[in-house]
């Protein structure tokens, strides 16, 4: 069984988010499942330069403004993950981000750009690919950037391939002007409301929904909520509509990169069984973030995006009361400018109580996640939600909104969940900063009058199973699903 998982981040070698954790991931996953699966990437700088044994493919044709791009083919390092890369230096080579420029503007041609990656991978599933010898079964899109992968399948290359798409966060749609259809060839009798027309404009997103012949998107609980207004941005109508063929499936974790007992960004690496190493590295965090070190003062941990969706708005109005009763902070993360300079206060406001490191730094993530004691993640919605994962694995409970991936993960404790067992974080009543502080409070309460018991939640999130494993099995199952094989 074929699949080409098409993606525009993937990590190690280009990341934004946790849809590079995924594409990172879930592709290695399903390969030790005898999946034989390509990832089709686009050459951006950071990518040509890191892959293995990249070389010359094939040439791909025909595709919207630039005619010809080579397609190239590369190994993830110390990886047998094999990455396909379409080579257009004047679309991808630019210095700045996947999706904006150093000065954090969209790219304006950002549609061409992923009009391309949509197109390629159509064109590799069909009758017109210039590699006819690896014809993919499955096209496995992912968001809005490669949201028209199906429309091009369907309405111009005619493949016989099946496409699924992955919603990973329906706030980011890619809609454009009208005009664009032309430029990327698009069939205009499809630009309505039975196909890729949304309020008048172009959807990428929209085409992706409309034209796969399954949807997933990454956790049970966020395939419910976008099928109503508060989650679906305008599309709920359409995954409603399509709800048999919608289903949730919870990410994984790659437990190569986040496993405290290997990982090596830290100072000590710990386990379940041997937790005493975690306050080795609470030290190290302590000392190389300027806070106080104290093994006693609880230190709270963040990583994020700082958006709307991570809901840290929250956070800030009640940081203060929190530091007053002896926490300690530690933040890492970049966004919204009134949000970073919101926290930049509160550490000025807070010399070694409170560290807000703004910017985007892998080794600080892992050592963050690892040395606080308990992980904030406020989130008004989520997707599904990675950072919540890596803190239950790294014995730092979660402490979240009851939204998406984090209602699907995290098990608030309570006497019912502390006897059984599943208790692994502290679970917000509803997305307010009192509900947060109240949350913390609980948290506190344990961690500072029970160690016993606070090291049983530890262990109950360590010990749970949270690799790709099971999700791996249930993608495969989607797939032989749309290929009537059982
Ligand atoms: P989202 O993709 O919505 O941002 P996830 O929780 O799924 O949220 O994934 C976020 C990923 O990005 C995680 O791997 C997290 O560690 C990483 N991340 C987010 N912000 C930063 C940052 N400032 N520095 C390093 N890693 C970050
Ligand atoms: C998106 C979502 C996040 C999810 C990630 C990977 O970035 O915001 O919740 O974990 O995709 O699926």
């Amino acid at each position: 069984l074929r699949v080409l998982f098409v993606t525009s981040e993937v990590f190690p070698l280009i990341k934004t988010g946790g849809l590079a954790d995924v594409s990172g991931s879930l592709p290695s996953a399903l390969q030790n499942l005898s999946v034989d699966v390509r990832i089709l990437v686009p050459g951006y700088p950071s990518v040509l330069k890191q892959l293995d044994d990249l070389h010359h493919l094939a040439t791909l044709k025909n595709l919207p403004v630039i005619e010809n791009a080579e397609l190239m083919m590369g190994t993830i390092l110390d990886t047998d993950i094999k990455v396909m890369v379409i080579k257009a230096a004047g679309l991808y080579e630019r210095e700045g981000g996947p999706y904006v420029d150093a000065t954090g503007q969209e790219w304006l041609d950002n549609p061409v750009r992923f009009g391309i990656l949509s197109k390629a991978a159509a064109v590799i599933s069909g009758p017109n690919s210039p590699i006819p010898e690896w014809r993919p079964d499955i096209v496995h899109c992912n968001d809005w950037q490669t949201g028209l992968t199906p429309a091009y399948m369907k309405l111009v290359e005619h493949t016989s391939a099946k496409s699924i798409i992955s919603l990973h966060n329906m706030a980011f749609q890619g809609c454009y002007a009208p005009g664009w259809l032309t430029t990327l060839a698009l069939p205009h009798g499809n630009f309505a409301v039975e196909g890729f027309e949304y309020h008048g404009q172009l959807s990428f997103l929209k085409a992706g929904i409309f034209y796969a012949d399954a949807i997933t998107t990454v956790s049970p609980s966020y395939a419910k909520e976008i099928q109503t207004a508060e989650f679906g941005f305008g599309l709920e109508g359409l995954l409603s509509k399509r709800s048999n063929e919608l289903k949730g499936i919870l990410n994984g974790i790659e437990t190569d990169e986040w496993n405290p007992e290997t990982d090596f960004h830290l100072a000590k690496n710990y386990s379940a069984s041997k937790l005493a190493g975690k306050k080795e590295v609470k030290n190290a965090l302590q000392q190389r973030l300027g806070l106080q070190i104290d093994a006693n003062a609880p230190l709270l941990g963040v990583v994020s995006r700082l958006t709307h969706q991570k809901g840290l708005d929250m956070l800030v109005p009640i940081v203060q009361k929190l530091v007053d009763s002896g926490c300690q902070l530690a933040l890492l993360g970049s966004g919204e400018s009134s949000l970073e300079n919101a926290f930049r206060h509160l550490a000025n406001d807070n010399p070694n109580k409170v560290s807000v490191t703004i910017g985007y730094n892998e080794q600080l993530s892992h050592q963050i996640m690892a040395g606080a004691d308990m992980f904030i993640m406020p989130s008004r919605f989520e997707p599904c939600g990675l950072n919540q994962l890596y803190g239950l694995a790294y014995g730092t409970p979660p402490i979240v909104n009851a939204t998406g991936g984090l209602a699907d993960s995290v098990v608030d404790t309570n006497i019912i969940t502390f006897k059984n067992k599943t208790a692994n974080g502290f679970v917000m009543s509803e997305a307010s900063p009192a509900s947060l502080l109240s949350c913390i409070k609980q948290a506190l309460n344990v961690f500072n009058n029970d160690t016993k018991a606070w090291q049983q939640i530890q262990k109950n999130g360590m010990q749970q199973n949270l690799s790709w494993d099971k999700s791996a099995l249930e993608y495969l199952a989607e797939y032989k699903k749309l290929l009537g094989i059982e």
